[in-house]
């Protein structure tokens, strides 16, 4: 391992997500072991701005791998989106002998360390940590699996009361640009609908699919909405439009909002965020810089940072054709699924899936 670099900072940046606490654990256990000196910034670029940051050691990230949220605070810092604020936080890097950076968060706090990198050609490596799983470039990001544990765990609780009182619960998880959340976590919790950003569904093709579920017998239902889902203007619009048209539904909003940012993350979180530690460090030691590390089949890969925030990583749309299949859809299916072009469009691919 060439190794040019003598002190590396880490930050966790945006919004937090379980699974943070364990990679800062890794990066500076990784730093130990490879003999290099490690810096905690403390609440993202903000810290780097005002110089808050402070040696760290293998003991310093003792009993965190279990903890939710990130011991290094979290930030969305808009100084660092200014020359000046970048300068400043390029200074104090020199002032503290650190010459390679870790950064920890989604395709914001990517944008940053892009621009910084590009600026003062400072080396970072950054991992992907954001509920959401909208980063190009990886298959999982920090968090998620956590995140959807957490929404199954909810929405298990309200079907005992839906089934209990014959009501329909609309039910918002996060994901304002990306439905992975919602498609995942509805069809694990047998979900009658899910509504996703990605695709507007419509709220008549909404009612029509309810309508069919009340037909089928079904007294109490479920769906799930990512929050950027545009068949509505919000949850609370789409459910007063199906008691308006649909009366024989009682229905309840339920939000299940900023607790999937926290909770002890899954063991899948602790073991990814893990390695993703180790391959960042040693990637910075190997003179790699403005790449995110990824996971594709099972193998952490380099990714550009350029490339990981064009877009959304792609939802997989089989996904929607099962929550079809296993919902209403099956249960009185003599004509066109509410998603009929959809769900023909991918009827094509049914046998290789
Ligand atoms: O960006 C991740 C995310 O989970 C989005 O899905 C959600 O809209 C957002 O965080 C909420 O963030 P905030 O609480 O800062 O508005």
């Amino acid at each position: 391992m060439t190794n040019k670099i003598k002190n590396i900072g880490v930050l966790t940046s945006g919004g937090d997500s379980p699974g943070m606490n364990a990679a800062v654990r890794a990066v500076v256990r990784t730093c130990v072991f490879h003999n290099v000196g490690c810096y905690g910034i403390y609440q993202g670029y903000q810290g780097l701005i005002d110089n808050n940051m402070e040696s760290m050691n293998a003991r310093s990230v003792k009993d965190i791998i279990n903890k939710g949220g990130t011991i290094l605070k979290s930030a969305r810092c808009l100084e660092f989106r200014t020359t000046e604020g970048r300068k400043t936080a390029h200074e104090n890097l020199i002032k503290n002998n650190i010459d390679g950076l870790v950064v920890v968060g989604g395709d914001g706090s990517f944008t940053g360390a892009m621009i910084f990198q590009k600026e003062f050609n400072f080396p970072v490596i950054g991992i992907p940590g954001t509920i959401d799983n909208d980063i190009q470039g990886t298959r999982f990001t920090l968090g998620y699996d956590t995140a959807l544990n957490t929404v199954i765990d909810a929405i298990d609780k309200i079907r005992d009361t839906a089934s209990s009182h014959n009501r329909l619960f609309i039910v918002e998880v996060m994901g304002r640009d990306a439905g992975h959340i919602a498609l995942n976590a509805g069809i694990g919790a047998g979900a009658e609908e899910i509504l996703i950003p990605e695709e507007n569904m419509g709220l008549d093709r909404l009612l029509e699919s309810l309508k069919r579920s009340e037909k089928s017998g079904k007294s109490s239902s479920i769906v799930v909405v990512a929050e950027g889902d545009k068949t509505g203007e919000n949850v609370f619009e789409i459910a007063s439009y199906i008691e308006n048209n649909l009366p024989y539904y009682e229905v309840r909003v339920s939000v299940v909002g900023h607790m999937q940012w926290g909770g002890t993350p899954s063991c899948f979180d602790r073991v990814l965020a893990s390695r993703m530690g180790v391959f960042a460090v040693e990637s910075l030691l190997e003179n790699n810089s403005n790449k995110m590390v990824g996971i594709i089949d099972e193998t952490l890969k380099l990714f550009p940072l350029e490339e990981a925030i064009k877009g959304k990583s792609q939802i997989n749309e089989n996904l929607i054709r099962v929550s079809d299949i296993l919902s209403i859809y099956c249960l009185l299916y003599t004509s066109p699924s509410p998603r009929d072009s959809r769900a023909s469009r991918m009827q094509a691919s049914a046998v290789k899936k």
